[in-house]
């Protein structure tokens, strides 16, 4: 059982006994909302996260929240500075042009500072005294970003005895340091608490995302001027982990927008356009512009790639300032297109998860639902962050596109879990929907996406299962599931019987008739499974008493988390109960420095995760 009420920083003493390793303490934690909303959280023990109903401040609607990080991105630049730069003379000097809210330095192949001005007028103040510079033999493409690089007049006067600004970290913590974090846990609801804090997105790095779909937007605002870039996926649906993409959409829908409002009177007045034979090749023209603009012209966009022909084109690309790989994709949405219909039906038929220009907006529905859930309750982070990074572990998922299953589909897997516990700790999808007004009312291309936008009309769960017995029974609860018959579904909140025979189906929640995991195949679920029944197993032998926290050994989450001892090992083919196969496989190597194991059931001591 988890302890309550016992605060990170009155255990330090004990970790540091068996570990050098020290928690970072001034860690803001970038839970959606504002800053001083960050605060508040990182103020409360650690072990009030546990259950769900003791967090009463009112939570923001995440159109809200998406739309004050756009305005407050729009009043930040980005600095290139010298490696040694004196924090309160940088300060003073921008402060000519009006008065700062935010700064912070990170490194990335140098020092960057972010800065955000109160008002916006102060950027361009500042790029009215900036210079294109001048490059000896070569030759500079004078755009004016916000994107600047700051050089001394006279370094040596400068620099000498300057102390090193203080920089925020951007990526995640190192596995050696994870790891021990883990192993000085209290207990297992604590590890992954922890887990889950060292791995999230720091406001800072919010911030930085945020920052570059604005910079990005600059660009794109060339051609078109009222576009917007969105930010979707796990860098805005709370489910981000440090050094995850970013995926972000050209928005041109504001445009049609704008000039519809405009129109009064008798007479309608529209723009010549240019007409191609379908949205599918309005968008790939679009991007293809887009690709070459940001390949040209786009300060610190490397590697830009226009990957125009796959079933959603896009232009991936290193924002090389930030450190960020971006996926750019965009909708143009003209009802009405005859052709693109029937692609789109054909699709629909042999049930493709077609290209269609509303899917951004569907994405972005499903980025809404998943924040909301993710700030139900402070269980579901913790237990999603947990599942994804072990499935990361055992290479379960990856970054390369293929037969695994990806973080998505693990996401909605948590969500559906917590759907059926005894009393739900999530509501369904349909449940949502009652709960929603007639603004919330919202049907993209013939699908109801509709669902409460409110959080704070969602009551919370009265269920106080701990998290270590959740991440148990998550994975007793997905090792014994019937996935050759049925199908998970959090619209409902009920399995069902599978309508297709892919190995794995999950119901897309807004097109019903797909399935996000198609793609997955028998080897890879039956790989999942596998190690579902693994971890379940070594999770209950530690339940029977034997590992403790005060061991070396690695326990709990630092034990699942390690590579299993069956990995490359075609599990499918054994014929033995996986508990008695495992619980084998760990006896025969025990023995080994490198490889030991205990008879705890804990696993070798070398972090890979
Ligand atoms: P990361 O692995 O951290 O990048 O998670 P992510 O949630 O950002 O996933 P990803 O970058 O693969 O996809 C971005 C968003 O696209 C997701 O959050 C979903 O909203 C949507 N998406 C991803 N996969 C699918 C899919 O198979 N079908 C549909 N309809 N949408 C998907
Ligand atoms: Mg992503």
């Amino acid at each position: 059982m988890a302890a309550r009420g016992v605060g990170l920083l009155t255990r330090l003493p004990l970790c540091v006994q068996r570990s050098p390793v020290q928690r970072p303490v001034h860690r803001l934690l970038s839970y959606p909302g504002t800053v001083a909303a960050d605060l508040r959280r990182e103020e409360q023990p650690a072990g009030s996260a546990e259950t769900g109903s003791e967090d009463r401040t009112p939570k923001k609607r995440f159109c809200e929240v998406q739309n004050e990080r756009r305005e407050q991105a729009q009043r930040t630049v980005l600095i290139h500075c010298p490696s040694k730069i004196s924090e309160k003379r940088f300060l003073k000097y921008l402060s000519q042009h009006g008065p700062i809210n935010n700064h912070f330095f990170y490194e990335s192949f140098g020092l960057y500072a972010v800065v955000e001005f109160h008002q916006k007028e102060s950027v361009a103040s500042l790029q009215s005294v900036t210079r294109t510079p001048s490059l000896g033999a070569e030759a500079a493409i004078p755009f004016r970003s916000r994107y600047f690089s700051l050089k001394l007049k006279n370094p040596s006067n400068q620099t000498s005895g300057q102390p090193s600004v203080q920089c925020s970290n951007q990526s995640s913590p190192a596995s050696r340091k994870l790891f021990d974090l883990l192993c000085c846990a209290e207990n297992v609801d604590d590890q992954l608490n922890t887990l889950t804090k060292e791995l999230q997105l720091t406001e800072e790095n919010t911030r930085l995302r945020h920052l570059t779909c604005s910079l990005i937007e600059d660009v794109a605002a060339a051609y078109f001027p009222d576009c917007a870039i969105r930010p979707f996926g796990s860098s805005v649906n709370s489910f981000g982990k440090l050094g995850c993409d970013l995926d972000m959409f050209l928005d041109l829908d504001d445009i049609g927008k704008f000039s519809a409002h405009k129109a009064s009177g008798n007479f309608l007045m529209e723009f010549q356009v240019k007409n191609v034979p379908s949205e599918r090749i309005a968008s790939q023209k679009i991007l293809s512009v887009i690709g070459e603009c940001l390949d040209h012209f786009g300060p610190g966009c490397v590697g830009v790639q226009k990957i125009l022909n796959a079933r959603c084109p896009l232009v991936r690309f290193s924002h090389q300032a930030s450190g960020f790989q971006c996926d750019l994709t965009t909708n143009n949405r003209k009802i009405g297109d005859r052709l693109e219909a029937q692609f789109r039906l054909l699709c629909r038929v042999v049930g493709l998860d077609a290209y269609s220009p509303d899917r951004f907006w569907i994405a972005l529905r499903s980025s809404e639902l998943l924040y909301i859930y993710g700030a139900l309750d402070s269980r579901v982070r913790a237990l999603v962050f947990t599942v994804r990074c072990w499935a990361r572990a055992h290479s379960l998922t990856s970054s390369i596109p293929g037969a695994w299953i990806t973080n998505f589909s693990l996401t909605i897997m948590v969500i559906f879990f917590l759907q059926r516990r005894s009393p739900p700790i999530l509501p369904t999808l349909d449940y949502l929907k009652t709960l929603a007004d007639a603004e919330d009312k919202c049907i993209i291309e013939g699908h109801n996406c509709t669902f409460v936008r409110d959080l704070n009309k969602i009551k919370p769960s009265g269920n106080t299962e701990t998290l270590e017995l959740l991440l148990k029974e998550f994975f007793e609860y997905f090792g014994n599931f019937a996935f050759n018959k049925n199908s998970i579904n959090i619209r409902q909140g009920k399995e069902q019987n599978k309508p297709e025979s892919s190995p794995l189906h999950i119901q897309n929640p807004f097109e019903t008739s797909l399935n996000i995991s198609k793609n997955v195949s028998q080897s890879q679920l039956q790989k999942f499974i596998d190690l579902a029944r693994e971890s379940a197993w070594i999770l209950h032998q530690e339940d029977k008493g034997h590992p403790s926290p005060s061991g070396n050994q690695p326990w709990g989450l630092a034990a699942l988390l390690l590579p299993s001892v069956a990995n490359g090992v075609s599990l499918a083919k054994k014929k033995k109960p996986a508990s008695e196969r495992i619980k084998n496989l760990l006896e025969s190597i025990k023995s080994g420095p490198e490889n030991s194991t205990n008879t705890n059931g804990k696993r070798a001591a070398s972090p890979q995760s």
